[in-house]
């Protein structure tokens, strides 16, 4: 039997449901398009970009702890702003027809729109707003996905200054306790697609030697093996809210067989961070092949036929 792997995502054509996710080889023009041509990426999302530049968190900003299952991050949004990095957009455009999701983040509704219409310039085939991570929270007064006002607000300004013809997804925070509502506030206001999860949390590791907080940050966002329950838990609710829109099922998918589970919850596609660590720049084809090994020993032709099975 063929495995037909291809899904649609708010008007774009994949070729397979696995996407990069925001953050991780998403720096560069050069080494997003090796992603995508190399690593099999069905679509790119770039590193989350601001108005102005941002230096991040000072160093150590990560804990990797994959063994146990789980890695933290306090990257703390370090870019170099967004008309850069609507300028490695372009250049990607010219490496590769791999669809790529152009990531904003900002501090108040407002600049989520100068933000968005500043990426559009680039002609993203979507813009995705970062409007939860959790390890800059104290410094933005509080995640915006927290609450539907305004999560609202964000997507009401980014939609009012960007073409129709380009979705906005909106990047949503698993720590909330009804996240289909924040997720039904976004659609109402013109997103085309819903990306969930972002990092959980945050959370904290201290090394025992020195006694001390290993991160420099203290705190930072929980990603890997120990979120895929929230994040299939959030699509899951997502989906069964809103049968018809796009989801972005993210959070600690490694495997072939994570992927299909997070379709089955009701994702369009699937993104995959912290799982690049771990298996390399490859993973893509890697969860292309265990999904179509898995889909033919199973009765699947077509990766479509796996989205919202969990809810039949
Ligand atoms: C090192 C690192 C940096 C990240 N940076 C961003 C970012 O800039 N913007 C964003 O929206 N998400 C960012 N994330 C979150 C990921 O895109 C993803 O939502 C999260 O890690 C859960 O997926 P995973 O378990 O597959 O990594 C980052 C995650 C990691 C591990």
């Amino acid at each position: 039997m063929t495995v037909d792997l291809k899904v649609q995502l708010a008007g774009m054509q994949l070729s397979n449901p696995t996407v990069l996710a925001s953050g991780i080889l998403g720096t560069t023009a050069q080494l997003m398009a090796k992603v995508a041509n190399e690593g099999g990426a069905g679509a790119i999302t770039s590193k989350s970009a601001s108005v102005k530049e941002r230096k991040g968190h000072a160093n150590p900003i990560v804990v990797d702890a994959l063994s146990k299952g789980w890695f933290l991050n306090a990257v703390g949004l370090s870019n170099p702003g967004v008309e850069e990095k609507a300028a490695e957009i372009a250049e990607y455009k010219r490496l590769t027809k791999t669809p790529i999701i152009a990531s904003v983040f900002a501090s108040t509704a407002e600049e989520f729109g100068l933000a968005a219409e500043l990426i559009s310039k680039a002609a993203p085939d979507a813009i995705e707003l970062d409007m939860s991570c959790p390890n800059v929270e104290d410094e933005f007064g509080g995640l915006f996905c927290l609450s539907e006002k305004a999560s609202a607000k964000a997507v009401e300004e980014a939609a009012s200054r960007v073409p129709k013809s380009i979705p906005i997804f909106a990047k949503l925070s698993p720590d909330v306790p009804a996240i289909e509502l924040i997720a039904r506030a976004c659609v109402e206001s013109g997103a085309g697609g819903i990306t969930a999860v972002n990092t959980a949390g945050p959370g904290m590791a201290i090394d025992i030697n020195r006694a001390k907080p290993i991160l420099a940050n203290k705190y930072g966002g929980l990603s890997g093996p120990a979120l895929k329950p929230l994040a299939i838990k959030c699509v899951y609710r997502i989906r069964a809210a809103l049968p018809d829109t796009a989801i972005i099922g993210t959070g600690g998918v490694f495997s072939g067989e994570d992927a299909i589970e997070m379709m089955m919850a009701g994702a369009s596609a699937v993104g995959i961070g912290t799982a690049a660590f771990y298996r390399e720049l490859t993973v893509f084809n890697q969860v292309c092949s265990e999904m179509t090994a898995w889909m033919d020993a199973n009765g699947y032709n077509s990766a479509k036929q796996l989205i919202s099975k969990a809810h039949e």
